[in-house]
């Protein structure tokens, strides 16, 4: 079986509970792109872990991949395999593999994201991680590979190549290369390389071989379905393709292997960083959600922008992954609100839309049409099943089914892995 998640909405949707939660019934989970601008939180026992860039399954004995549409910071990477090796998970070649094509963030692509963010008159509100650039250099075929780190020889080569158009580069934004491209950097990466080294492996070859035997593989995706570099909110994007479709690219997957696509569907709508969001709230109700739902990025720490659900977008999440199922995650962070509103058109130059319009400047200019349903007092994080919800909660599942045309299968009612059942 192979299974893809992706979040439906700007990231942040709860995907690093939601891979937890199944991967117990995988052989593999897959990151299959973006980089340590996500941050995914599973929390198990009590035990709170940010991963960035190590898949969400390490805890339950899968093996775990870094397919090569992805862009690692090597670090990180380090670092965050230290963190969790700390808190007693087991991290080795065995567990995580890393596939020898996937792109390095090297130092110069974080310097020139900053520089780049920092010059733009209207900013995008990036991570500031390098990722843009890092995916640059890919297309444009100057990008160093994870097996280029794990070979001295090869990295030193690469980058006497590549140094002076970087250099270049950096000069150009009013930066310092001597400060960014120097060979204490390029010393920590031959370093970290030879740590890692004994975890490259082929994605494709050992994903395919695991479909093939009849092993269970889950995708799990970064980002969220509106932060698509090709199909989002231009310029107010990440820079890949963050649709399910990307999954069988970018891992190296026929889509005639594809059993099922599972959506990460939030209750309600976060967004961090610029860009347009027709039902971004800046009232009571906003600061409910932000409060109680938490609402601080994972990476950068800032917060999230919060409003209602948004049908209209939704509706191109769903067309563009080919949703069989979703989980709906943070259904808690309603609780205690009298009404519920949901957004289930926009409204723009007079004409009501079902769907949103194709340029990012016409969503910015959209507002909401609300469709109003009773909300609910009781606290559902400790509820068990779904026949405990309380009957307006049930009705707004529902809502969101029909709204969709998908089903609901599983919901989230807090961060832990218990807080969590199935609608049927
Ligand atoms: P991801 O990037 O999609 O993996 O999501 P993040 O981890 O960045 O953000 C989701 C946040 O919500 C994390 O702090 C989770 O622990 C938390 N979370 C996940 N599911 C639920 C839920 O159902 N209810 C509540 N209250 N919190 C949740
Ligand atoms: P997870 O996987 C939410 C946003 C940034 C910025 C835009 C571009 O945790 O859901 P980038 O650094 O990628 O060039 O920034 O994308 N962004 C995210 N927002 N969750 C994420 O990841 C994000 N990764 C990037 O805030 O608006
Ligand atoms: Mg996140």
């Amino acid at each position: 079986m192979f299974t893809i998640i992706t979040g439906a909405q700007f990231g942040d949707e709860g995907k690093g509970k939601i891979v937890d939660l199944l991967s117990s019934d995988y052989d593999m989970v897959v990151r299959f792109q973006g980089g340590d601008n996500a941050g995914h939180t599973v929390v198990v026992d009590g035990v709170t872990y940010k991963l960035h860039l190590v898949p969400s399954g390490f805890l339950t004995g899968a093996r775990i991949l870094i397919g090569p549409g992805t862009v690692i910071n090597p670090e990180i990477l380090a670092k965050e395999i230290g963190i969790l090796r700390d808190a007693g998970a087991q991290i080795n070649p065995e567990i995580l593999g890393i596939d020898a094509k996937t792109s390095i963030i090297m130092p110069y692509h974080i310097a020139l994201d900053e520089l780049r963010e920092a010059a733009r008159t209207e900013k995008i509100g990036t991570t500031k991680r390098g990722i843009g650039f890092a995916y640059i250099d890919k297309i444009a075929r100057d990008e160093v590979q994870m097996a280029d780190i794990a070979d001295e020889a090869r990295l030193r080569k690469r980058i006497k190549a590549l140094a002076p158009e970087k250099k270049a580069a950096i000069e150009q934004l009013g930066g310092d290369p001597a400060a960014i491209h120097n060979e204490d950097h390029l010393s920590k990466y031959i370093e970290i390389g030879k740590m890692l080294a004994p975890y490259i492996t082929d994605v494709s070859y050992e994903v395919n071989t695991a479909i093939n035997e009849g092993k269970n593989v889950l995708a799990e995706g970064a980002q969220g379905t509106h932060l698509d570099v090709i199909h989002g909110t231009q310029k107010f994007v990440t820079s890949s393709c963050t649709i399910a479709g990307s999954a069988c690219a970018n891992i190296g997957v026929g889509p005639t292997k594809v059993d099922n696509v599972l959506a990460i569907l939030k209750a309600y709508q976060t967004r961090v960083g610029e860009g347009p969001m027709p039902v971004e709230l800046h009232d009571e109700v906003g600061k409910h959600l932000g409060a109680k739902g938490h609402e601080f990025g994972t990476t950068t720490g800032r917060p999230r922008r919060c409003g209602w659900i948004d049908i209209p977008l939704l509706r191109k999440s769903v067309n563009l992954n080919g949703y069989t199922g979703i989980a709906l995650t943070k259904l808690d962070v309603l609780s205690g609100l009298s009404t519920i509103k949901l957004c289930t058109a926009y409204e723009l130059d007079g004409n009501v839309l079902q769907y949103p319009p194709l340029l990012t400047d016409q969503v910015a200019r959209c507002t909401p049409v609300y469709e109003e349903m009773s909300g609910w007092s009781e606290e559902l994080d400790s509820m068990t099943q779904y026949s405990q919800l309380p009957q307006a909660a049930k009705a707004y599942v529902t809502k969101i089914e029909e709204l969709l045309g998908v089903p609901i299968d599983i919901i989230s009612i807090g961060p832990g892995r218990e807080q969590t059942f199935r609608t049927k």
